[in-house]
């Protein structure tokens, strides 16, 4: 790996997973068993997590009408290259442990498969957007789309451009996250998350213990 990729001193830590999976009620959970424990901890999000980043999110969640695969790609890619240079690295070479909510799997998932622009070029141009900054950690919480949408119509009402893409749009999704994870079974941790939440941030715990003691 290039001298770009390591994490430096800290840890990055990535949830991904379908929309209503439960990755932010996890990724605060995670916080807080961290903070209490005496780390540091940047909790943030793609897409989002600078003030550029929460322009780039609104216009790629709430634009009206047709928006050209590409340019969505683009645009999450934008987001990623200003989130890793100005939040996530500066926090990583403190030695901050930095949980966040989606990173590059997120769009090879979405861009990559599910739009179909092709896994390796949409995670090439990711690679190239974050300087090849790799997760020490990626939890994927697993769950059936249609249950994912079922619980953000019930928490939120609304659901946002990607959100109301069609079933099969995120049984491709859902699908090649578990592919990714079975590429790379040290990276990921695979949860079902219609377990209990707090069974399932015990399992969190477990493994981020595990990769906070690995070779601080
Ligand atoms: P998310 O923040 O999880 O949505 P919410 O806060 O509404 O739960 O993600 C926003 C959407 O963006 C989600 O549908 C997945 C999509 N997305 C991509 O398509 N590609 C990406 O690279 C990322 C980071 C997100």
């Amino acid at each position: 790996m290039s001298a770009s990729g390591r994490t430096g001193r800290g840890r990055f830590i990535t949830l991904e997973g379908g929309d209503g999976a439960g990755k932010s009620t996890q990724a605060a959970l995670l916080e807080d068993w961290l903070t209490e424990g005496g780390r540091t901890v940047v909790r943030t999000r793609e897409p989002g997590g600078t003030a550029l980043g929460e322009r780039i999110r609104e216009m790629v969640l709430h634009e009206r009408g047709h928006v050209a695969p590409r340019a969505e790609a683009l645009l999450y890619a934008a987001d990623r290259a200003h989130h890793v240079e100005t939040v996530v690295r500066p926090a990583l070479a403190r030695g901050d442990v930095v949980v966040q909510d989606r990173y590059i799997d997120s769009s090879v998932a979405y861009q990559g498969v599910a739009r179909s622009l092709g896994a390796d070029r949409v995670r090439a141009v990711s690679d190239w957007a974050a300087d090849g900054l790799t997760p020490d950690l990626t939890v994927l919480l697993d769950l059936d789309p249609v249950v994912g949408r079922r619980r953000v119509a019930a928490a939120r009402g609304t659901l946002d451009r990607l959100e109301s893409e069609a079933t099969a749009f995120h049984t491709a999704v859902r699908d090649a996250f578990l592919a990714m994870a079975r590429a790379e079974p040290d990276r990921f941790l695979v949860l079902d998350a219609t377990r209990p939440v707090e069974e399932l941030a015990g399992a969190v715990r477990a493994r981020v213990a595990q990769v906070l003691g690995a070779a601080a």
